[in-house]
This record gives structure tokens, C-alpha cells and sequence, in this order.
């Protein structure tokens, strides 16, 4: 009897490429190529939330709260310990560096002279830091954006596809917040949907996991860590420790859509128990963020992960 094809590869069927995909493509590819040959690390960070389109032609979307924090700054502390990064992140969610400009007017901290402009006095030394660093990180930072949530997991295929070459230098760290319902294209109407029409009722299909194809096929030697995220507390190990056990990926990190910016959990295959990291009230008062310390933390489970496949 002939097998049907898993729920993944008829998504992919079904939801055409994003604009530029090659393009992008070629991009990652010549990044992965070039870190191989160095054996440098690579960090694939996923950022920003998906939108789910109601039109072809699409006037209205379904999107979620995600900002793109936890990405933008996981990406900063990934350069900062010596990893190339690729941000794959929602179009106009915060990005690495820029993210400390957000919600800052730039004409007020210029000031306008009679022949040039510059950074005025009390910008200085902020602005001199962030800039500092991205000037001497952008050479290892690629920028990919997408919108929609099959813009977002064609690239993400193409991407683990691409850093299978890495083998276990490469790194997923899949911290965007993925829709897990959406409608086909073949099922949404090509034109703006008309209110002339009445009440509107939406029947959503399920998206296919594709952690269970990124693990076993796109990037099987990869150190995979992925995200999940509840409102319940008391659900949160729970349903982490089930997805690693579903998946068998290296790390879950559970977080509580609420208190996601001074608490997350960890659990790998290796313990039976979660590490929690909690940002304490000094770590606050002297601006941590907690994005710092899961990726030093990360760092180390992903040299012991390089270390025992070498040598496995
Ligand atoms: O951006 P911020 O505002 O800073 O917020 C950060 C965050 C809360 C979005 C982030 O920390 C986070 O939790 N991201 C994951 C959110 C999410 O999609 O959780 P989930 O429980 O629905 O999915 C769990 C995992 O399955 C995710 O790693 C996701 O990439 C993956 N997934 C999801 C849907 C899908 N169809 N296929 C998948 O493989």
C-alpha cells in the first residue's frame, strides 16, 4: 500500500516559496559553507512571531505578541561568545543592536550644528557602546526576515538544510513564537473578505509540528533547543519534558508567557530534572537580562554536545 505523505511535505506542497527565497538561501548556504571550512560555530536564531494570512491577497492576518526580545538579545550574547549568527526574524520585530534604539526619538539625541551633525553629550557614551559592538560583530551576523508563517518554516527548513554541513558545530535555537494554526492556501479566498458577507467564521487546520523533521532530517547532528511556552505554571515542566521526549532534541526551555523575562527552565535528555534560571533583584537592578545567561548557559551544554561527537 502506498504510504501518504507526512503532514510537512504536503505543507510545503501546498504553501508556496517567500519572495527572495533563493536568494536568502544562498546567503545561509555561503555563510554554513564558509564556517565549515573554519570550523567556526553557528547559532540559527529564530526571532518574532508568525502572521497567519485570511486573504490571498491578504488585507487581514492573525499575528501573536511576540516582540522578538528574547531573540534580538540571544543573538547579541551568541556574537559575544565567539558564534556566527543567523537571525531569522519577523520583518520590523527588534533586532540585535537597533533593539536599544526602540521607542527613542534619534532627533533627540542629535544635535544639529551649523556645518555636520553629531551625537549629543549625554548619548555618547550609550550610543558609543551598542555601536562599538555591532561594528565589531556584523561581519558575523546574516539578517533574514519573513512575515508569514510558511515564509517562516520554508526558511527555517532551508536553513537547518544548509547547517547540516556544520554538523554539531551547528546550533538551533528556535525562539520564535510559530502559529500552530493557519489556513491553506487553497482555502483562502484570493480577494478582501467582505463584511457585506456577515458574521465571519474561520475554520483554522493544525500546522505540523516540524520539529520531528527538523530533528531527524534537516540538521540531525545539530544541537536543537527549542522553546515552549504556557500561561500555566504548573504545566510548564510537564509539557517541556514531553516535547523532549516527543522530539529528542538536546534542550527545551519552558517559559510562562508572564514572568518569560526574569524565569525560564531547562530540561535536557541527559537529567531527569529542570535548571532554572531566575534573574535576582541585583541582576535587575543592574540591567542583566536573562537572555545573558541562558546562552552561557547553552555554551557550555553545546561544547560538551561538540566534545562527545568528536569523540563518539
Ligand atoms: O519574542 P518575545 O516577546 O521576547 O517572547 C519570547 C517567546 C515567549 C516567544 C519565546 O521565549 C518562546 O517561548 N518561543 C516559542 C513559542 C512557541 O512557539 O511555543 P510552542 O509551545 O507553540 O512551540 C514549541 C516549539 O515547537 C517551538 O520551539 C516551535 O519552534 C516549535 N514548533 C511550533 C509550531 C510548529 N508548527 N512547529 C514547530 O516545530
Amino acid at each position: 500500500m502506498a504510504q501518504e505523505d507526512p503532514s510537512w511535505k504536503t505543507f510545503f506542497e501546498e504553501n508556496p516559496k517567500p519572495t527572495n527565497f533563493d536568494k536568502n538561501v544562498k546567503l545561509i548556504q555561503d555563510v554554513c559553507q564558509h564556517a565549515a571550512v573554519k570550523k567556526n560555530r553557528v547559532a540559527l536564531i529564530t526571532s518574532g512571531g508568525t502572521t497567519v494570512p485570511l486573504e490571498q491577497n491578504t488585507v487581514r492576518f492573525i499575528d501573536n505578541f511576540s516582540a522578538g526580545t528574547r531573540g534580538s538579545a540571544s543573538a547579541e550574547y551568541f556574537l559575544d561568545a565567539g558564534y556566527q549568527v543567523i537571525f531569522l526574524h519577523r520583518s520590523k520585530s527588534l533586532e540585535p543592536y537597533s533593539r536599544h534604539l526602540v521607542g527613542r526619538n534619534i532627533f533627540d539625541m542629535i544635535e544639529v550644528l551649523p556645518d555636520h551633525i553629531t551625537v549629543g553629550d549625554k548619548h555618547q557614551i550609550e550610543l558609543r557602546v551598542v555601536a562599538e559592538k555591532y561594528q565589531r560583530h556584523k561581519c558575523n551576523l546574516l539578517m533574514i526576515s519573513f512575515n508569514t508563517l510558511a515564509d517562516y518554516l520554508w526558511l527555517l527548513q532551508a536553513t537547518a538544510q544548509k547547517m547540516q554541513i556544520l554538523g554539531p558545530l551547528a546550533l538551533l535555537y528556535l525562539a520564535a513564537a510559530v502559529s500552530d494554526f493557519y489556513i491553506p492556501t487553497s482555502q483562502m479566498p484570493h480577494h478582501k473578505i467582505q463584511s457585506s458577507g456577515g458574521p465571519l467564521s474561520l475554520s483554522l487546520q493544525l500546522v505540523p509540528k516540524m520539529l520531528a523533521p527538523l530533528v531527524t532530517l534537516w540538521a540531525p547532528n545539530a544541537f536543537v533547543v527549542s522553546f515552549k511556552l504556557e500561561t500555566n505554571e504548573t504545566l510548564l515542566e510537564t509539557k517541556s519534558k514531553e516535547s523532549l521526549l516527543k522530539y529528542h532534541h538536546n534542550v527545551v526551555i519552558g517559559n510562562i508567557l508572564n514572568s518569560r523575562k526574569v524565569y525560564v527552565t531547562l530540561v535536557d535528555s541527559a537529567s531527569s530534572s529542570a535548571e532554572e534560571i531566575r534573574l535576582s533583584a541585583s541582576d535587575l537592578e543592574n540591567g542583566v537580562e536573562i537572555e545573558s545567561k541562558i546562552v552561557e548557559n547553552l555554551k557550555i551544554r553545546h561544547e560538551k554536545y561538540y566534545a562527545n561527537h568528536k569523540t563518539g
